[in-house]
């Protein structure tokens, strides 16, 4: 434990799969039946912003439906019981690793539980739909409120924090993430250049799974709580 004192963990959708959440890269290569630049895009949201919010809609009310699964729980647990330094960085908009208890906790995506205005600039925690005129609770302008996610061509959020504990890691980790998506992919590399030691657990290899020291595959329900186990145990 001296020498894995501080530990950074990016999760991706892999890890929510196992509580019924889609990843984005299925073979069809469309997220839940769109492609990701007509409802993933800022340029998506000012072609249709109906469509865009349907769709965003759709995804959180899907929150309602779901659980954190046994993943989820172990990451918890790690966050509960670990003394060094860790954070858990993960790139969902979904809530399960709050609503499983997590918090050293950084969505670098943004959350589906919270709004954006593009009239006064407030973020907001949100619940329910947001497309049909929904008004903002700061300044109660109706129609320019949107999901407060990270889209394709956007700048993800906490960089500076997350570069920080990265520099600092002496354990990465990366768990359910295809390793498609910068700078989330990047950060293997990072961390890895600054001495710390890699761990990979995915239900395949990912892209960048060559920067990986260790790599552990199958589901991340059976393979997470195994790792913390080890861990802690
Ligand atoms: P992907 O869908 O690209 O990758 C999910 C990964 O999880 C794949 O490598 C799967 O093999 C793996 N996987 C699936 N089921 C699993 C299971 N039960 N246990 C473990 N692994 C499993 O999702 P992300 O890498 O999260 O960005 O995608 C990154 C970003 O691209 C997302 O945050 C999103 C998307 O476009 C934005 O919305 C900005």
């Amino acid at each position: 434990m001296n020498n894995r004192n501080n530990i950074v963990i990016l999760t991706g959708a892999g890890i929510s799969a196992e509580s019924g959440l889609a990843t984005f890269r299925a073979a069809d290569g469309l997220w839940e039946g769109h492609r990701v630049e007509n409802v993933a895009t800022p340029e998506a949201f000012v072609r249709d912003p109906a469509l865009v919010h349907q769709f965003y809609d759709a995804r959180r009310a899907r929150l309602a439906e779901v659980a954190p699964n046994a993943a989820h729980l172990a990451l918890t647990r790690l966050d509960v019981e670990w003394p060094g330094e860790l954070l858990i960085v993960t790139q969902n908009v979904d809530d399960l690793h709050e609503r499983a208890g997590a918090k050293r906790l950084l969505h670098m995506h943004g959350e589906l539980n919270r709004g954006w205005c593009l009239r006064c600039n407030e973020r907001f925690a949100w619940s329910g739909a947001m497309g049909d005129g929904a008004a903002c609770p700061g300044c109660d302008t109706r129609g320019m409120v949107r999901p407060d996610i990270v889209w394709f061509g956007e700048m993800p959020y906490e960089m500076e924090t997350i570069e920080a504990a990265l520099m600092n890691a002496d354990l990465f980790v990366s768990i359910g993430t295809s390793g498609a998506v910068y700078p989330a992919a990047g950060f293997v590399q990072t961390a890895r250049y600054r001495g710390a030691s890699t761990l990979e657990i995915n239900l395949e290899p990912s892209q960048g799974s060559i920067f990986f020291d260790e790599r552990r595959y199958g589901p991340a329900g059976v393979e997470v709580p195994k790792w913390v186990e080890e861990l802690l145990g």
